[in-house]
């Protein structure tokens, strides 16, 4: 395989509420990408605490945090909670913090921020190639927790959050769950309320701060199922044939478990070069292909269904996504050795001119905002691992204009199809 696994994946050793209404109009947040909106995108560093930081420090502090037990903070996108939950523990010599994201770019930069207590064994905080899903990380630190997070935009997450948390206390039978869980007013719905009910025998809102309010789950119900991730089904034409293909959407992943229409757009004009054996010849053969953002694996997939000589790659930024490619290729029974999945940022780890094909169906936006240096840095990435010759096959909005930048940053460009939405192109790699 071309890509060179680092580090290892050790935790770095190194009665329900009314729903919240908004109580004033100052501050403003930061938006965060549709693929993960609890997360900062490749461009953002942490900053300082936010509204929704506040709220969240301001109830975790009525609680009455630092008890003591260990505390569990998820998708950090500031490092205000990771900060203030390891002050609030400071004094207990054996209290832990595990900071918990989804996001590889995140938790790269707040190991960085945090490299002391990291390496003091005061912090946990699962780093790459390999993600630690959150309950198995959870799992290693004791006590009564205390959980500190943002509210998912989507149920399904924010239920996928609290059962794998639920369920690692269950499992080591040692302590209770207390969720803090802050999001902004206009944000925040009854059914949320409803979710974490499932779990909690009591869900209230917390007083609010600005436009954000918290809502605290306690008291921990018996008998709870685990989580189970979203399913859909879409069809995929592999070598001229029609197959269906199960999708699986675990937590945060882009798209939940739906099939992304650009992305079958540019998989029916791949599969058409596949079928003629455009693709792969003998002078030129196809022996290594990526998914650049494999989201819930339906590219992935194709590629293990109809490339079976080659070696796959399947990469994503998120957690999420890279247990979401893996759920997908296990129920289509697409898995074997030489597929490798890895929770990477912009194939870092993967060696320069060693594949020969990638597919890119990239974010395009940054909130509501779009934000070409997502694409770009992508863009550059396909093209620093591609070999001479190689070929990227990439998908974008037929409303945005992107021919002359893959030109210019990869090479010789075909326009392989276009609809009203979606454009894809090819490119080879000169
Ligand atoms: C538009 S989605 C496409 C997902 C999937 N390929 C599909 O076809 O449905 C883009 C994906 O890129 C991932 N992504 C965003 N930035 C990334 C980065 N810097 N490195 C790797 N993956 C990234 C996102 O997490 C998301 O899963």
């Amino acid at each position: 395989m071309p890509h060179t696994p680092a580090a290892d994946d050790s935790a770095a050793t190194a009665s329900t509420a009314t729903p919240a209404t908004a109580t004033d109009s100052t501050a403003t947040e930061s938006t965060a990408s549709p693929q993960n909106p609890t997360a900062p995108t490749a461009a953002q560093t942490p900053q300082g605490a936010d509204q929704t930081d506040r709220v969240i420090m301001a109830a975790a502090e009525e609680a009455g945090i630092g008890c003591p037990c260990d505390v569990i903070v998820v998708d950090d996108a500031t490092g205000a909670l990771t900060d203030f939950a390891l002050a609030a523990v400071a004094e207990h010599e054996d209290a832990k913090v595990l900071s918990w994201t989804s996001s590889t770019v995140l938790a790269a930069t707040l190991a960085e921020r945090f490299a002391t207590p990291l390496a003091a064994g005061r912090l946990l905080l699962p780093v790459g190639p390999q993600p630690v899903e959150l309950g198995a990380a959870a799992a290693r630190v004791e006590g009564h927790q205390m959980v500190l997070m943002r509210l998912p935009k989507s149920l399904h997450a924010l239920e996928d959050r609290a059962r794998r948390l639920a369920e690692a206390v269950r499992g080591r039978g040692d302590g209770g769950l207390e969720l803090i869980a802050g999001g902004r007013v206009k944000h925040m719905t009854r059914s949320q309320n409803d979710v974490l009910a499932k779990l909690f025998t009591e869900v209230r809102a917390s007083r609010g701060i600005g436009k954000s309010r918290a809502l605290i789950g306690t008291g921990l119900r018996e008998q709870t199922a685990g989580p189970t991730p979203t399913e859909s089904t879409t069809r995929i034409v592999v070598r001229g044939q029609q197959r269906s293909l199960s999708l699986r959407g675990v937590g945060t992943v882009f798209g939940g478990s739906g099939a992304d229409a650009g992305s079958l757009l540019l998989l029916s004009s791949l599969d058409q070069a596949v079928a003629a054996g455009e693709l792969a010849t003998e002078e030129s053969p196809v022996r290594s292909a990526a998914d650049l953002g494999c989201g819930n694996g339906l590219m992935t997939s194709y590629l293990a269904a109809a490339l079976p000589e080659a070696s796959v790659l399947g990469s994503d930024e998120d957690a999420d996504a890279v247990a979401s490619t893996r759920a997908t290729l296990a129920a289509n029974d697409l898995e074997r050795e030489d597929i490798e999945l890895v929770w990477d940022d912009a194939f870092s780890q993967v060696a320069d001119r060693s594949l020969d094909l990638v597919l890119l169906n990239p974010p395009f936006h940054d909130g509501t905002a779009i934000d070409a240096t997502l694409v770009d840095g992508l863009l550059d990435a396909a093209s620093r691992v591609l070999r001479p010759g190689g070929q990227l096959w990439f998908v974008h909005n037929s409303h945005l204009r992107y021919r002359t930048e893959v030109e210019r940053r990869v090479g010789p460009v075909r326009q392989r199809a276009r609809d009203r939405r979606f454009t894809v192109l090819s490119a080879e790699r000169v």
